[in-house]
């Protein structure tokens, strides 16, 4: 959820920081700071809010040196408080942190029972203090985290700075992402190549519970005894690099825009020549053949997309899913059957439930796929099977273009199953495909749709409360729709299935509250008809989301109505999901929220 960052070498240190620190912001945007070591002096800076008031903060009262660590905060332990912001320095030791210490309060009643005075109400401090005792015990600056290391529960990615040392940054890394950077006589460190892609293009990952020792001329890595490791290095992907808005006012619309290109990557890696099968990875033959189920675990956007795929891989597969939100099912007991496919679902490759899950399932004997818009993350590292979405990087922190590239993904994952298990005859691969490569066009069409869903946004952000409903593969829609909205315009959204209506949600139900009923014209479309004739006989004001096959069955009415293409079914979710985000994104405006960074949330959960 934090971002940290580190820079030793030629200098100015905190200029370079600052720029990673703003590439970073997605991952927390509470408040944020840097510490810099001029000659062997530790000087820090912090600000609440944004990395801009921190810019503020430097241009009063800059910082020198060639060596420095920053860190950007979602806040966990602690309120966004300048005291909270880290960088926290205790003892000559300044360090930055992301993850949470789970035995942070005994460790604070120890250090304070030893005469520790604490400044914070976070967790991280008592790594600060711990790293300071050590050093005060006799032990140098590596020895000093070693020793503190093993005294930490929980997840972390740290970076260290030490007064009287100004060519030594130490970081470590156990559960959260941690890369370092080479430069020309320049070392980085950072929370992922994004943060580090304007610095360099060579890194190299830290695995669990490395620690590594940066110095502006090279870097050491070591395993939990110290002995010496090797760290392979890899380029950073140069869309790494390309996160600029364009002529976008927001990158949430950039990225929505975005779509019908970055399907159509995503689909040209995972469909065969001449178009009409689905060709994955090598690894994945045999794999959904001979096997009684298969779970799907994420969360958020990308457990919304993996309820979908449930729909996709019982009908053209003939497979069971089992599906849970990640933070569930690494808790459940669930009864697993050695070999079974299970199936991870994250933009980012990094959030800590659906990691977790992932090494829960692989240690019961599952076997990994991993669907990851990011191919060099922890996720993609630790499965069997990698697909990868290609969005391009997400920036904007409701998700997006990654949404519809995971479905993308699932479908084709869901056709290979069913041609695998013999459930797909080949004209049916080759209809779904032809479906599925006709998604971009429909998504181009479904865009210029805007001025009219801006309309209706406006509408819509009178109300303190929207409903959305839907059948089949239109009922997790309904779930993204509500939360799309809720989570870029503050707007209270639910999402239901159709059916289940007047089993609670009905009481709702008056002229205040708009409820978006989510409709293809397919076999449900008549059921959903009679639900949004339930809303309107209690005055509701139901917004209908159809196509063209749907419009012309619908009854008419005074109500707003959004007609798109008439497409394959299989293609539905995918370009009905591009009314929804633009819904969210417009209300969002009208109501003057932050768009890309909307309050309390994190584009990268790497916490639980
Ligand atoms: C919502 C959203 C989140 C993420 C969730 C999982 O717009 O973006 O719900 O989908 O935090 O993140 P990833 O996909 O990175 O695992």
């Amino acid at each position: 959820m934090c971002g940290i960052v580190g820079v030793v070498g030629r200098g100015p240190a905190a200029a370079s920081i600052v720029d990673a620190l703003r590439r970073l912001e997605y991952r927390g945007y509470d408040s944020a700071g840097i510490a810099t070591l001029e000659n062997g002096r530790l000087t820090r800076r912090r600000a609440v809010g944004k990395i801009e008031n921190l810019e503020a903060t430097l241009a009063r009262r800059p910082l020198g040196g060639a060596i420095g660590i920053g860190h950007t905060r979602w806040a966990t332990h602690g309120r966004p408080t300048e005291r909270n912001a880290h960088p926290h320095v205790v003892g000559g030791v300044a360090v930055v942190h992301n993850g949470i210490i789970e035995n942070h309060h005994e460790l604070r009643v120890e250090l304070k029972e030893r005469g520790a005075r604490f400044r914070t109400d976070t967790d991280t401090e008592v790594i600060a203090h711990l790293v300071a005792q050590e050093l005060h015990n006799g032990l140098a600056p590596v020895e000093a985290v070693r020793a503190t290391l093993p005294r930490l529960k929980g997840a972390y990615a740290l970076a260290f700075l030490f007064e009287g040392h100004d060519n030594l940054i130490v970081g470590a890394r156990k559960g959260s992402p941690l890369a370092v950077g080479y430069g020309k006589s320049e070392m980085y460190l950072g929370s992922d190549a994004l943060a580090l892609a304007s610095l360099t293009d060579v890194i190299s990952y830290l695995e669990d519970g490395d620690v590594t020792v940066i110095k502006s001329d090279g870097v050491e890595f070591l395993d939990r005894e110290g002995h010496n490791l090797s760290r392979a290095q890899g380029a950073i992907a140069t869309d790494a690099k390309a996160v600029e808005k364009a002529e976008h006012k927001h990158y949430m619309r950039k990225e929505i825009f975005e779509q019908p290109e970055a399907l159509g990557r995503t689909l040209a890696q995972h469909l065969g020549q001449p178009g009409l099968t689905v060709a994955l990875p090598a690894g994945t033959a045999g794999v959904f053949r001979d096997v009684d189920r298969l779970s799907i675990t994420a969360c958020g956007t990308a457990y919304l997309a993996g309820l979908v795929g449930r729909y996709w891989f019982e009908r053209y597969a003939g497979l069971p899913v089992d599906i849970d939100i990640a933070s569930e099912f690494r808790y459940r007991d669930v009864p697993f059957r050695a070999g079974n496919p299970a199936i991870f679902v994250s933009q980012s490759g990094e959030t800590a439930d659906t990691l977790a899950s992932l090494e829960f399932a692989r240690a019961r004997g599952q076997r990994i796929l991993s669907i990851v818009n990011v191919p060099t993350s922890t996720m993609a590292r630790a499965s069997e099977i990698v697909l990868p979405t290609v969005a391009g990087p997400e920036i904007g922190v409701a998700s997006t273009k990654a949404f519809t590239c995971q479905l993308a993904t699932l479908a084709c994952l869901a056709i290979a199953a069913g041609r695998e298990r013999g459930t797909l005859s080949a004209e049916a691969e080759a209809a779904l495909v032809r479906g599925l490569a006709n998604t971009p066009r429909a998504m181009t069409t479904a865009l210029e749709l805007e001025p009219a869903v801006r309309k209706i946004a406006h509408r819509v952000a009178a109300f303190r409360s929207a409903l959305f409903i839907g059948r089949g593969t239109s009922y997790p829609l309904a779930l993204e729709g509500a939360l799309k909205l809720k989570e870029v315009s503050y707007i209270h959204a639910e999402g239901y299935a159709a059916g289940e209506l007047k089993h609670g949600p009905i009481a709702l139900i008056d002229k205040d509250f708009p409820v978006v009923v989510i409709a293809p014209g397919d076999a449900s479309f008549e059921k959903t008809m009679s639900n949004m004739q339930e809303v309107i006989a209690r005055e509701g004001r139901p917004i209908l989301i159809t196509d063209q096959k749907g419009a012309s069955l619908a009854p008419q009415g005074r109500w707003e109505t959004l007609v798109l293409p008439t497409m394959p079914a299989i293609c539905a979710p995918l370009v009905f999901a591009l009314p929804l985000q633009l819904l969210a994104y417009h209300a969002a405006l009208a109501l003057g929220t932050d768009v890309d960074q909307p309050r309390n949330l994190a584009k990268s959960v790497t916490v639980e």
